[in-house]
């Protein structure tokens, strides 16, 4: 069976998207208005257009479903006005600070926008629009590290965030099930593995290594190289969230992820034989060009404390919703590597 078959638990119409213009909210947006979603309804995106937004993404997107808000969901009186004139029936809420780097440097941002931007929203969905379904996006870093021997995290697994990114991602998630539990609101929640694809910001790992082999620069590689990231194309997340959207049951948690798990220096060699594979002449040696890129990769002091190993295990949203990952990770990489490196020749 596939969802084809199935009933629609909702039927959004008028979707409001917060960070709409960050990595994921951009894809999720493209996919919404594409046929193969069916969403026929309205799109409002309110973003605050912080360093990590690709407005430029969506300045071409004209159409009359779609609508741009330039704003902060920090500011209730702003989303509560949203919520009225646009009759917004679905919340669906991407808006975040998102890189753990910068939440080591300094975690103001991440309070304020993370903790206190979803409680806000919740805040107002409560008060004055109770009947709107809350879509809180999270992410699997909340439950901390694993051991390479440790099973994937289920839903089940215990929060246990060891940074400031994730500790305010996990905090989000409290509110929302605490407004579920409390309020009785409508709500669903996903914890997807790390995403990659089109319109990542080149501070995030996998962009950065392509920008790195494209300029021929070194390739920072944290510590041994021997942290394991699960990885997941942002297309199979967008359309998964949409699943969820439709079908998935109120109150539930879903777990989304590929099952890619790669260590991060097996992940930099694989980006190494693929870009030497995709870039070099016919007549070259492919051989002694992938030894040149290996050679850029530089090892650099760790992240303090990084999280040894995330791997998300997706069998609950495969078995009641029958969603499926779709992109294989190197056809998915490739096509990557190959846009990536169109977009520097333009
Ligand atoms: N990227 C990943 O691998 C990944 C994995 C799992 C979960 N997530 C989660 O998915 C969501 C989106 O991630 P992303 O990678 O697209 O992030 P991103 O950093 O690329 O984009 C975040 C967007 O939110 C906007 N924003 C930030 N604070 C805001 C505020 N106060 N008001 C309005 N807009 C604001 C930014 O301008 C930006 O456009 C986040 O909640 C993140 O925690 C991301």
């Amino acid at each position: 069976m596939n969802n084809n078959n199935r009933n629609c638990i909702r039927h959004p119409q008028n979707l409001l998207i917060t960070g709409g213009c960050g990595f994921i909210g951009v894809n999720f947006i493209h996919y919404l208005l594409s046929p193969e979603s069916g969403f026929t309804g309205t799109i409002v995106n309110i973003d605050k257009l912080t360093y990590a937004a690709h407005s430029n993404a969506l300045v071409e997107l004209v159409n009359p479903r779609y609508i741009f808000i330039y704003g902060d969901i920090c500011d209730s009186i702003l989303i509560k006005d949203i919520l009225y004139k646009f009759n917004i029936d679905t919340i669906c809420h991407f808006a975040a600070e998102s890189h753990v780097d910068r939440s080591i440097n300094n975690g103001y941002p991440f309070i304020q926008s993370n903790i206190n931007g979803t409680f806000s929203l919740l805040e107002i969905v409560r008060q004055y629009y109770p009947s709107v379904h809350f879509h809180h996006i999270s992410t699997d870093e909340v439950f901390g590290s694993l051991e390479p021997s440790d099973a994937a995290f289920t839903e089940l697994a215990p929060y246990a965030p060891n940074n400031p990114y994730s500790a305010s991602k996990a905090s989000s998630d409290h509110l929302v099930r605490a407004y579920a539990h409390t309020y009785n609101l409508s709500t669903t929640m996903s914890h997807s593995s790390n995403n990659y694809g089109l319109y990542q910001h080149e501070e995030k790992l996998i962009p950065q290594t392509i920008r790195r082999l494209y300029d021929k620069k070194p390739i920072p590689l944290y510590g041994d190289g021997s942290n394991i990231r699960d990885w997941i194309h942002v297309s199979d997340h967008v359309r998964a969230i949409w699943t969820i959207l439709c079908y998935g049951n109120t109150g539930e948690n879903y777990n989304i992820g590929a099952r890619n798990e790669y260590s991060n220096r097996e992940l930099l060699q694989i980006l190494c034989k693929l870009y030497a594979e995709l870039t070099t002449p016919a007549k070259n040696d492919i051989k002694s060009v992938y030894n040149e890129y290996l050679n850029l990769i530089t090892l650099v002091p760790d992240r303090p404390g990084h999280d040894l190993r995330y791997a998300i295990d997706p069998s609950k949203i495969e078995k009641t919703l029958y969603w499926y990952p779709q992109i294989p990770f190197e056809a998915g990489l490739k096509a990557l590597i190959v846009h990536q490196v169109d977009s520097y020749q333009k």
